[in-house]
């Protein structure tokens, strides 16, 4: 395996901060403090660099709103992986038009993986001339270099090169909420399943050092985060890329030898890279989360084959029972796609069986989006949107079913949840994750935010569970 991390020099970085400290003075106003919106679409990937992004916009000076006409900038994060995204951005960026005349002034920027697309990058160019910077994921790292120029030259960057992508570290972050946090591990994807966008946007697959990763999971602790979410497209394949001798499963044990209470979770793994020995650590690490995101996408075996995902169904089933053997509490969820191109009657029954067998606790489901350059793009796609819409409304009831028939295996159990948020309502004003992830509503003191309590659950539905603290 090549040994082909491209690492950005810590100089770089701590070059990108002082730029920062220089568009700082430049964007200095007397009158009152400047401040910056960031919009955020798709994947909690693209939340973790919009943590980076607030980070740099924050050693800028500026202050943080949700209001588009009170933003001096606004920066849009995009995604690609299905064409609804795509429009509600388009929709919503060309909104902005109202609050650029409103103030012209207003800095209009525009990144993530929807611009990393040449065909997108054009059309902003084109017609969206409000927009004054583009720059796609590759060039994140560089952001206060990009922003700086838009000022010195007022002129519109297009940042979208193409590139395979690099690790960089030292990026300030600046993160929401104190309980819950996004730690990437790894970036890009190597897989190229035929009907996704990713690997042509995000590049290679490329981990970051393990003593990287173990220090700032180290740092959240000490901050007092208590649940701390793993990314990457595919962890499954961490460090076959840093000849360290290092894979997940021997991360996972890094993290959790860390001393505190806390919860590790991950997403995404990819079935064909799961392994018995990731399953085993799992059991074994106390504090890793008993929940398994395994995307199976389809459940009928000539589908999986053309869209390129390396197992079939029966393969998928067996590594499922083998992790549930090392841990009979494990809550599993999954992604499906409807519709893949081809995809006829029987071959989406099969999807609707492996369901059945699997009873997943949660699914996410999605109708195949076509994206431009992808192998699926050019395969024949004879079914109306109407069939296709048939089959999700099947898949979705019976995903809704086997959720909310789990989800009633709680009631009466005591279970120990964390409580993460408040829901803003009255009733169940607080909001809670059991150890498998199950949302929870309950009644309490907000105070219990971010503590760790056993809650009696009384009453359920698809989507949630409700109960009582143990106490009252
Ligand atoms: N169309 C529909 N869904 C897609 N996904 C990825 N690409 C597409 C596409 N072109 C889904 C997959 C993946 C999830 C993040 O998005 O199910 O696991
Ligand atoms: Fe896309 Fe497949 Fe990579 Fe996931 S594993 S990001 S679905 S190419």
């Amino acid at each position: 395996m090549a040994k082909s991390t491209k690492t950005i020099d810590s100089t770089e970085i701590r070059r990108q901060i002082e730029l920062c400290g220089k568009l700082r003075e430049k964007l200095r106003s007397d009158e009152r403090r400047l401040l910056a919106m960031v919009d955020t679409y798709g994947c909690q990937q693209n939340e973790a660099d919009s943590e980076k992004i607030r980070g740099y916009l924050a050693e800028m000076g500026f202050g943080f709103t949700q209001d588009e006409f009170s933003a001096d900038i606004i920066v849009v994060n995009t995604c690609a992986v299905r064409e609804h995204a795509e429009m509600r951005v388009l929709g919503n960026v060309g909104a902005l038009n109202h609050t650029k005349k409103a103030r012209p002034d207003q800095i209009i920027c525009v990144c993530g993986c929807m611009v990393q697309q040449e065909h997108m990058a054009r059309k902003i160019k084109m017609s969206y001339p409000i927009v004054d910077l583009v720059f796609g994921p590759h060039e994140l790292w560089r952001f206060p270099e990009l922003l700086l120029e838009v000022l010195v030259r007022h002129k519109r960057v297009f940042a979208t090169e193409k590139d395979d992508g690099s690790v960089a570290e030292g990026i300030p972050l600046r993160r929401d909420g104190k309980v819950k946090a996004w730690l990437s591990i790894m970036y890009g994807c190597n897989n190229f399943c035929s009907y996704c966008i990713v690997p042509y946007v995000r590049g290679r697959e490329r981990s970051r050092q393990p003593e990287d990763i173990v220090r700032e999971a180290e740092q959240l602790v000490a901050e007092g985060y208590k649940d701390i979410t793993l990314l990457g497209q595919n962890v499954n394949s961490y460090g076959k890329d840093l000849d360290r001798g290092v894979d997940f499963a021997d991360l996972l044990r890094m993290i959790d030898a860390i001393p505190g209470d806390f919860l590790i979770r991950f997403m995404t793994s990819h079935p064909k890279d799961a392994t018995e020995k990731l399953f085993k650590t799992m059991a074994e690490c106390e504090k890793c989360a008993r929940h398994l995101h395994l995307p199976v996408q389809s459940g009928n075996d000539r589908i999986l084959k053309v869209m390129n995902r390396n197992y079939d169904s029966a393969t998928y089933i067996k590594k499922l029972e083998l992790a549930r053997s090392y841990m009979p509490d494990l809550v599993v969820t999954t992604d499906i796609i409807v519709g893949f191109p081809g995809e006829t009657d029987e071959e989406f029954n099969d999807t609707l069986k492996l369901c059945e067998k699997v009873r997943f606790d949660a699914m996410f489901t999605f109708i195949y989006s076509k994206r431009v350059g992808t192998p699926a793009a050019s395969m024949p796609d004879p079914y109306t949107r109407e069939e296709k819409q048939a089959h999700f409304d099947a898949l979705t009831e019976t995903a809704n079913r086997i959720s909310g028939e789990k989800h009633r295996e709680y009631e009466g159990k005591t279970v120990r949840v964390l409580v993460d948020g408040e829901t803003g309502r009255d009733e169940y004003n607080l909001s809670s994750r059991t150890n498998g992830g199950r949302l929870v509503h309950l009644k309490g003191d907000p105070s219990l935010i971010g503590q760790f309590i056993k809650v009696r659950i009384t009453a359920s539905n698809t989507w949630a569970l409700y109960g009582e603290t143990e106490n009252g």
